[in-house]
């Protein structure tokens, strides 16, 4: 447990960590919702809040600057329509990107405001406005590598697109994967997680662990198969992909030492195993990159729900 908080304490005062802009958003209306709701509500005016959210891959970040940015999106969506209106969000995948919108039914914008949006100070709210929202979430969506685009016309509402490269490249579903059924008992799991890229490494173990895993990270094959043979795991998850000892080696070694403890090989590359052969190397299942985080999740859940 020790580790554990220490881990997250390391985490937190990093800049970037693997982020799910989903959650962001919940986040971000939830921070807001004092003024789409609260205050709307004592005005006698509706805002109307429409989510629209697939399951997104997840993006570098800083998950408190990346709230931030969309928090001025919906304020400013929200001081566009005094008369109430709908403000829809909504996040979806593309090939390399994970495309988040921010529209409103209001007032929108002429051409130039548009030109000028994201300067800084530059506000059409007189005294009210301070200008800088948008120049500080212009920044911020920079700084994350992504874009930001803006759709307007006066008396037809704004949309706001903003684009984030994802975490790992696209590889697309390796062939043959199965997503794993969702387990009933999402109990508390010990997991060794291997994985020599640092990134892709805290991401698996921030997940885990906000989903009240205990989760132990190992930084090389050797490493993971240390500690394997050190403590007691109800699961290991490993990349396949490593130098010196690899995916393929971690799951034998832990299959030698300890048959019952399930085996997650985590891969860019389609495996193209079937399930016995994947058995014979000690696998009990591929998951492919980019991970999605249910899929995850739901893996691990039932993988470790299945040894007790
Ligand atoms: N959703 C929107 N609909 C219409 N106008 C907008 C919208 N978002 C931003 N704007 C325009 O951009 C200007 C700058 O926004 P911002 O930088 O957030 O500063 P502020 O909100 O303090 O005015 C606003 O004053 C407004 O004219
Ligand atoms: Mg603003």
């Amino acid at each position: 447990v020790r580790r554990l908080q220490e881990f997250t304490r390391i985490r937190r005062d990093q800049a970037f960590a693997p982020v799910d802009l989903t959650l962001v958003i919940r986040e971000a209306l939830e921070v807001s919702q004092f003024r789409w709701k609260d205050e709307a509500m004592r005005q006698g005016v509706e805002q109307r809040v429409v989510t629209s959210f697939a399951a997104v891959p997840l993006v570098s970040g800083d998950p408190a600057e990346l709230r931030e940015a969309l928090t001025n999106l919906i304020l400013n969506a929200v001081d566009a329509m005094p008369g109430g209106g709908t403000l829809t969000l909504a996040t979806r995948a593309e090939a390399d990107a994970v495309v988040v919108t921010v529209a409103d039914t209001g007032a929108g914008m002429t051409d130039e405001v548009k030109r000028r949006l994201f300067e800084p100070f530059f506000t059409t709210k007189g005294a009210k406005g301070t200008g800088l929202g948008l120049s500080l979430t212009f920044g911020i969506v920079s700084r994350h590598g992504g874009q930001i685009d803006v759709d307007s016309a006066p008396g037809r509402g704004t949309q706001f697109t903003l684009r984030f490269p994802i975490l790992s490249p696209a590889g697309g579903e390796a062939p043959g994967t199965a997503r794993a059924p969702v387990a009933e008992d999402a109990r508390p799991a010990r997991c060794l997680v291997a994985d020599d890229e640092e990134l892709v490494r805290e991401m698996l173990s921030d997940l885990l662990a906000q989903a009240g895993h205990a989760v132990v990270a190992a930084a090389s094959g050797a490493e993971a198969i240390e500690r394997f043979r050190a403590e007691a795991f109800d699961l290991v998850l490993t990349d396949l992909g490593m130098a010196e000892v690899n995916g393929w080696q971690v799951a034998r070694a832990c299959k030698e030492l300890r048959p019952d403890v399930p085996v997650l090989l985590v891969t860019g590359w389609g495996v193209e195993l079937s399930a016995q052969e994947l058995a014979a190397h000690g696998v009990d299942a591929v998951l492919a990159k980019p991970l999605r985080v249910d899929d995850l999740l739901a893996a691990v859940a039932s993988f470790s729900a299945k040894r007790r």
